[in-house]
C-alpha cells in the first residue's frame, strides 16, 4: 500500500546531488522558509527537525547562531550517514537515525520543524496519527511548523485525485496526499492543538507555499 515506508525508497536511492537539485528548484536553499518562522525559533532551547534531508534546516541555524539544541531525526541510511559526518564536530547537533513513526523522545522539545513537504511523504491516514505523535515531543508551550505546497502549485509532480499527488522519478515514485486547511485544523484539533495559523508565501523560485504554525 503506497504510504511513507513505500516513499523512503526514493530517499534511500536518490542521489545527493539530485536531491540538492530539488531544493534548489523549489527554492528552499534560499531559506524563505526559515527566515519567516526565525522569530519563534530564536528563544527554543530544544528543536527537533522531522526529516533532516542532507541538514538544509540545520545549516540555516547553525549560520545563524542559533543556541538550540537540534535533534534531527532522518530515517535514510544514507542522508543519515551525510548527517552523522557534517555535523560530527557540532555537540549541539544530535542526528538520530530513526523513523519518525515509532521513535521514543526522552526529553520534550520547544519546537518541531516538519517544513518542505515533510507531511506529504506520508498516506491520508498516516498524516493525524504523525502529528499526534509529534505533539506528544512538544513542551507545554510548544508549537510546530509545517510546510506544504498550495494546491495547483507543483514543481515536479503531477495530480492523480484532487489531493493525490505521484512525484514519478527514477529513483521510485512518491505517493503524497496534499492535506487542505481544513484537514490540517482537523487534525490539529484531534491531535490536542489549541491554535492554527498560517503564513502564505512565495519561494525564490516563486512556489506558492504555506507553513502552518500549530500551537498547543
Ligand atoms: C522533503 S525532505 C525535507 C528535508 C528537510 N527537512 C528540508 O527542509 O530541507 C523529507 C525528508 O524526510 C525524511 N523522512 C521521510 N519519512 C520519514 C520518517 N518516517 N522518519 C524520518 N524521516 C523521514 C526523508 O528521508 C527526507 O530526508
Amino acid at each position: 500500500m503506497p504510504g511513507n515506508d513505500s516513499n523512503k525508497i526514493f530517499y534511500n536511492t536518490v542521489p545527493l546531488e539530485v536531491f540538492q537539485s530539488l531544493t534548489q528548484q523549489g527554492g528552499f536553499d534560499q531559506f524563505v522558509d526559515l527566515e519567516l518562522i526565525e522569530k519563534y525559533l530564536l528563544p527554543s532551547a530544544r528543536v527537533m527537525e522531522v526529516g533532516a534531508g542532507f541538514g538544509r534546516c540545520i545549516d540555516f541555524l547553525l549560520n545563524r547562531k542559533h543556541q538550540a539544541k537540534i535533534l534531527a531525526i532522518e530515517q535514510s541510511p544514507q542522508l543519515s550517514k551525510v548527517l552523522l559526518e557534517k555535523y560530527k564536530d557540532y555537540p549541539n547537533v544530535q542526528v538520530i537515525h530513526d523513523d519518525i513513526k515509532t521513535i521514543e523522545v526522552e526529553d520534550k522539545v520547544d519546537v518541531v520543524l516538519w517544513l518542505f513537504s515533510g507531511m506529504l511523504d506520508f498516506a491520508k491516514e498516516e498524516q493525524p496519527v504523525v502529528l499526534k505523535r509529534l505533539r506528544s515531543f512538544l513542551k507545554n508551550e510548544g508549537k510546530l511548523f509545517l510546510d506544504i505546497p498550495q494546491l495547483a502549485e507543483l514543481t515536479v509532480a503531477k495530480y492523480t485525485g484532487a489531493q493525490d499527488i505521484v512525484m514519478e522519478t527514477p529513483y521510485g515514485n512518491i505517493t503524497t496526499f496534499l492535506p487542505s486547511f481544513a484537514d490540517i485544523e482537523n487534525y490539529a484539533t484531534q491531535a490536542g492543538f489549541s491554535k492554527v495559523s498560517v503564513i502564505h508565501y512565495l519561494t525564490k523560485t516563486e512556489k506558492k507555499r504555506s507553513i502552518y504554525m500549530l500551537e498547543i
